[in-house]
């Protein structure tokens, strides 16, 4: 299988941020986010409730605009183009699937005219539409339903058209916020392998938006976000494995990061490595995860050596003496040579305690 991670970088957010005001206060939902995502390449997006998935979604959609940064799709700066350009964009280039049913299907309409509807905003009408309605009815293997209306569907049937209805005008990338977060394990595999096959035989970009654990096993790249930032990614690598003879898992899966799992193929005949990877973003910065700063007791201040290996982040000593965060910034601007007006705030600094 082609390398996806290899391709040419078809989505590219840069320092994304989205600030939402609501009654004076401001929400920070995207903080300095930065994502490629490859041609062709099928991306899950994990993260904690209220992490920012959605609103990356949006922006990447076309739906809201971020505060700051840029959002680049297959070669258009979605923050250049005009309200026409705009409206194109979400109609022609993107397509959504939404978590929720009812936000992705119009209750009174049967399954084909639900795909045909964003067809005909966009000026495609008739036999064509027809046409075409109906093809993407057989390719989410639901011929048989095309005059049902979304009540006479059950969920994964509603979900499987939501994506036909997406794929309506032949998007070049497909939107999809956990798409199977009101469905069954069963009914969430046929709905990710109908996923995975739009990507691998047409070639469609796919970013999936998940609370889903398993999540990792239907994609090729996982990246988590982490209060408005990407924080890791996890990269799944298959190979053979001959001499495996049943499903297993190493220890400390939920401890994953920064290491390897590996699941065996019930057949043995392959296995895939999960390997999560800490997100260093291009100002040095990282974020280290909540699970292990609780364990090591760190605070905000840590230390930092360079060992033989790499670097050893550890809890900062000495902190009581430094406990105004104000006094660590200015003493060490003043370690290596004595500034009289830097030393004089401390001192006023030090006198407020
Ligand atoms: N339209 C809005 N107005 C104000 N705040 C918003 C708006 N949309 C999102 N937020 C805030 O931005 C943050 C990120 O929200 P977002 O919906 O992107 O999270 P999420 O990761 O999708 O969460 P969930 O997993 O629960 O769907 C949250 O704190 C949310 O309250
Ligand atoms: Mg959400």
């Amino acid at each position: 299988m082609q390398n996806k991670q290899e391709a040419s970088a078809f989505v590219i957010c840069d320092d994304l941020y989205k600030i939402f005001k609501v009654a004076d206060i401001e929400v920070m939902a995207l903080q300095g986010l930065d994502l490629t995502v490859g041609r062709g390449e099928l991306v899950g997006i994990v993260g904690a409730s209220g992490s920012g998935k959605t609103t990356l979604m949006n922006v990447l959609g076309g739906l809201t605009m971020p505060s700051a940064g840029q959002v680049i799709v297959d070669g258009a700066n979605l923050l250049k183009l005009s309200t026409r350009e705009l409206t194109t964009y979400r109609q022609v280039e993107v397509g959504f699937v939404w978590q929720q049913g009812s936000r992705n299907l119009i209750p009174y309409l049967s399954a084909l005219d639900n795909i045909k509807l964003p067809m005909t905003l966009a000026g495609r009408t008739g036999r064509e539409a027809d046409g075409r309605a109906r093809e993407l009815m057989e390719k989410v293997d639901l011929p048989h339903r095309c005059d049902h209306r979304p009540i006479q569907l059950s969920g994964g049937e509603q979900q499987r058209v939501a994506i036909a209805v997406a794929l309506a005008n032949e998007p070049k990338l497909l939107l999809a916020d956990e798409p199977t977060g009101e469905l069954d394990s069963t009914t969430s595999d046929q709905v990710y392998d109908l996923l995975k096959r739009l990507n691998e035989e047409d070639g469609l970009t796919i970013c999936i938006v998940s609370h889903d654990p398993t999540i990792a096993q239907h994609v090729q790249r996982v990246v988590q976000i982490r209060d408005g930032k990407l924080a890791s990614e996890t990269v799944r690598r298959r190979a053979p494995h001959p001499l495996a003879s049943s499903p297993t898992r190493k220890e400390g899966e939920e401890r994953a990061l920064a290491s390897t799992i590996t699941t065996v193929g019930d057949d043995g005949s392959w296995e895939d490595h999960f390997e999560e990877l800490i997100v260093l973003d291009s100002a040095g910065r990282l974020q280290i995860p909540k699970q292990y700063r609780e364990e090591l007791g760190f605070q905000n201040r840590v230390e930092m050596e360079v060992t033989e290996g790499g670097i050893l982040i550890r809890p900062a000593q000495n902190l009581e003496q430094t406990s105004s965060q104000a006094e660590i910034q200015i003493e060490r601007e003043i370690r290596g040579e004595e500034n009289e007006a830097s030393a004089g705030l401390l001192a006023r600094l030090k006198g407020r305690k």
